[in-house]
């Protein structure tokens, strides 16, 4: 399975590889900070190799197994961002999560409405999926942006919903549907 397309001038938006262990580590490592608030809270083993390593496998037998796609956004050999879907599940449902975050140098850029489109349109045209759901905490109002310009729209507030900095917060759920 394979996958690149340009969502920008600046940036690829590909599947994530076996080959990646050192330059996501490197993305969180610049990030740390930047990512803190909105992330569960990380051990120091999250910033090793063999963590990463081992997440990576994970994503990668999700990928396999179809029940997640795992994405980066990548500038030149640099990941500049992720976007993933988790939870794909079929029958019935036919919806996905989709979770993502920009490096801190290149927020503002348009990168997540870009990476988003490019999701939901690979949802539906590649995985005839009916629905896609994202959660954001109540303050996180760049995300809820990105959300609506995409077409997301606030089914209601979830909670205590995910354990997010070390505390269980509640968020504000978002659905598209993609068969409309
Ligand atoms: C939230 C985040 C993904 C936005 O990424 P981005 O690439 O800067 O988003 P975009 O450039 O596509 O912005 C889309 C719109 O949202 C607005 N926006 C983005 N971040 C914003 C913020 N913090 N506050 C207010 N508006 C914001 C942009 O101005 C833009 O509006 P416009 O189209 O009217 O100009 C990024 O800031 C990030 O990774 N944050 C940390 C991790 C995170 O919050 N992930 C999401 C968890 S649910």
């Amino acid at each position: 399975m394979s996958y690149s397309v340009e969502i920008s001038d600046r940036a690829t938006l590909r599947l994530l590889t076996e080959r990646d262990v050192a330059v996501v580590l490197a993305a969180y490592l610049r990030n740390r900070e930047h990512l803190a608030p909105w992330d569960p809270a990380r051990l120091e083993s999250f910033f090793t190799s063999a963590e990463q390593s081992g997440i990576l496998t994970d994503q990668i037998e999700q990928l396999k197994a179809g029940s997640g796609i795992p994405f980066v956004i990548v500038k030149s050999e640099t990941i500049i961002g992720r976007i993933n879907l988790t939870g794909i599940v079929r029958g019935p449902f036919q919806s996905a999560n989709v979770g993502y975050w920009v490096d801190k140098e290149h927020v503002g850029q348009g990168l997540a409405s870009a990476a988003l489109e490019n999701i939901i349109s690979y949802s539906i045209r590649d995985l005839g999926l009916h629905r896609l759901q994202a959660g954001t905490l109540l303050h996180n109002l760049g995300s809820q942006k990105v959300l609506r310009k995409a077409g997301f729209e606030p089914i209601g507030i979830a909670k205590k919903y995910l354990k997010i900095a070390g505390t269980w917060q509640d968020h504000l759920l978002f659905q598209r549907i993609l068969s409309e």
